[in-house]
This record gives structure tokens, sequence and C-alpha cells, in this order.
């Protein structure tokens, strides 16, 4: 597979789970990389480090990818540490499952700005850079945007504006070689569903029977997806949003 060793990434979200993952693997295949995270500073700390040790490049930046001056900053302070970013993965997410009866104005606002607005923001920032010769995005959508499950109304919502939005942001940036992609990973074991008491349960269990390959996802299946889409080995993908589920859809 290609290098990325002239690339400048940031992956938002890095500080655990499939974000951590993806920054870790970007960074093996030769990318500088900036660390986001937005409160778990030890985290991503803890990243950087396994990349630095290795003898990769990274940096962890604090930013709310929700908060337009947190986003100019993220960029700011990636761009004076490696340079222009020609490599965006969107893979910050926040999600609750919960009876649509029970979506409050605040949880709206939390899932849409997060999922949903801070990839816009981003997206924003990296095309205004005038100094890049072409770039890739990836964002991270989900599964259940084919299964449509029952209490993931306002998740399932956001992550398939997403996916919409990876579609039209490619047609508009194509002519710039700037490619706009997104992986709709399965579900998956990470601090995000341990946290809300997915692993081990009967929700789990029945995942994993509906999953030809027979296991939930870990982290280190997405990275190297995203190393092939963000490389020029994947120089004619754009518009495109592939199922890395296991088999399950
Ligand atoms: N796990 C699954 O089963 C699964 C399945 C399909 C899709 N996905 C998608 O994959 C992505 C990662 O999921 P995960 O399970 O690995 O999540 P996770 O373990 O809950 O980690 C979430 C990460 O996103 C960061 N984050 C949340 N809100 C943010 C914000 N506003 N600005 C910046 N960073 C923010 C967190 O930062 P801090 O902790 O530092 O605050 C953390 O690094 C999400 O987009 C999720 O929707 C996950």
């Amino acid at each position: 597979m290609s290098r990325l060793n002239t690339r400048t990434a940031i992956v938002t979200g890095a500080s655990k789970g499939i974000g951590a993952a993806i920054a870790r693997t970007l960074a093996d295949a030769g990318a500088a990389v900036a660390v986001n995270y937005r409160s778990d500073a030890a985290g991503a700390e803890r990243v950087v480090a396994d990349i630095v040790a290795k003898g990769g490049r990274a940096v962890a930046i604090q930013a709310d990818v929700a908060v337009p001056d947190d986003v100019t900053r993220l960029f700011e302070q990636t761009r004076a540490a490696f340079g222009p970013v020609d490599v965006l993965v969107n893979n910050a997410g926040v999600a609750t499952f919960a009876p649509l009866t029970a979506i409050t104005a605040d949880e709206f606002q939390r899932q849409i700005g997060t999922n949903l607005y801070g990839p816009v923001l981003t997206t924003q920032a990296l095309a205004a850079q005038d100094d890049i010769d072409g770039a890739s995005i990836v964002n991270v959508s989900t599964a259940g945007t084919l299964q449509h499950p029952a209490y993931g109304s306002l998740y399932v919502a956001t992550k398939s504006a997403l996916e919409a939005f990876t579609i039209v942001a490619a047609k508009e940036l194509g002519p710039r070689g700037i490619r706009v992609n997104g992986i709709a990973p399965g579900p998956s074991v990470t601090e995000g569903t341990h946290a809300m008491g997915w692993v081990g349960s009967e929700l789990e269990a029945a995942s994993v029977a509906g999953t030809p390959l027979g296991r939930s996802g870990e982290p280190g299946d997405y990275g190297p997806v995203v190393a092939f889409l963000v490389s020029d080995d994947a120089r004619w993908i754009t518009g495109d949003v592939v199922l890395v589920s296991g088999g399950q859809r």
C-alpha cells in the first residue's frame, strides 16, 4: 500500500476507541498526526506517546469539533506543527439510544453538533487552505444507517445526514482534487460502547449473531480501511461510504 510519509492528518476524537486506532494506523503508515480530543487529555497523550515511541510524528490538540473557534485553532496548531493538512478523519461522534419521545433539545444539539456540524466545520477549514495540492477526507458514519435500529432515531439521523454531506462535499471539492469518503462501522467494542453498557449485553450477543464474520468489531478493524481510502491507492474513489461491519447490514 502507498505510504503516507508526506501527509499531515487530523483525526478527530482520537483520545480513545476507533479514532485512537485510526490515528495509530495513519502514523504507522508515515503520516504526521494531530490527535484531537475534547476532554480526555491523558488518553490523547497516551496515543501520542505510543506513536512517538515507534518513531512516528504526532501531537495532541484539544478542540470541541462543534465549536467554530476550536476548529480554527485545531487547524492552526496542526499547521504550525506539521504544515498544511491534507488528511482529515472526522471520527468524533456521540450517541445515545433512547425512545424518540425522550429526545431533548440539549441532546439534539449535542448529537447534531458533534456528528454533523463538526464535520461541516472541519471540512470548511480543510478546504479554506489554499496551499494544499489535493487532500482526502474520511467521515466515520455507522452501519446503523442501513439498519435503522429502533431507539437510534437521532443518532442514525445525524449519521445519515453525514453520509449525504459526504456525497455532496465530494462533488464540490472533487475539482480541487479533494476526495471525500466515509466508512460505516458495525457495532464495536470501544470505551463508548462499554460506557453505554452494550459490551457484554444481550444486545451485543444479538449483534454478533447477525454478523456473518461472527464477532463484534474492534477499533483496529478500521484504521487499515481509512489508510487505504486516504492513500493514492484510492485515488479514483470519492463520494463513497464503505461498509466495514463483518458483513452485518
Ligand atoms: N463503537 C461503535 O460500535 C461504533 C459503531 C459505528 C460507528 N461508530 C462511530 O465511530 C466513531 C468513534 O466511536 P467510538 O465508539 O470509538 O467512540 P468513543 O469510544 O465514545 O470515543 C469518542 C471520541 O470522540 C471524542 N469526541 C466526542 N465528542 C467530541 C467533540 N465534540 N469534539 C471532539 N472530540 C469529541 C471523544 O473525546 P474525549 O473522550 O476526549 O472527550 C473520544 O475521543 C463515532 O463517530 C461513532 O459514532 C462507532
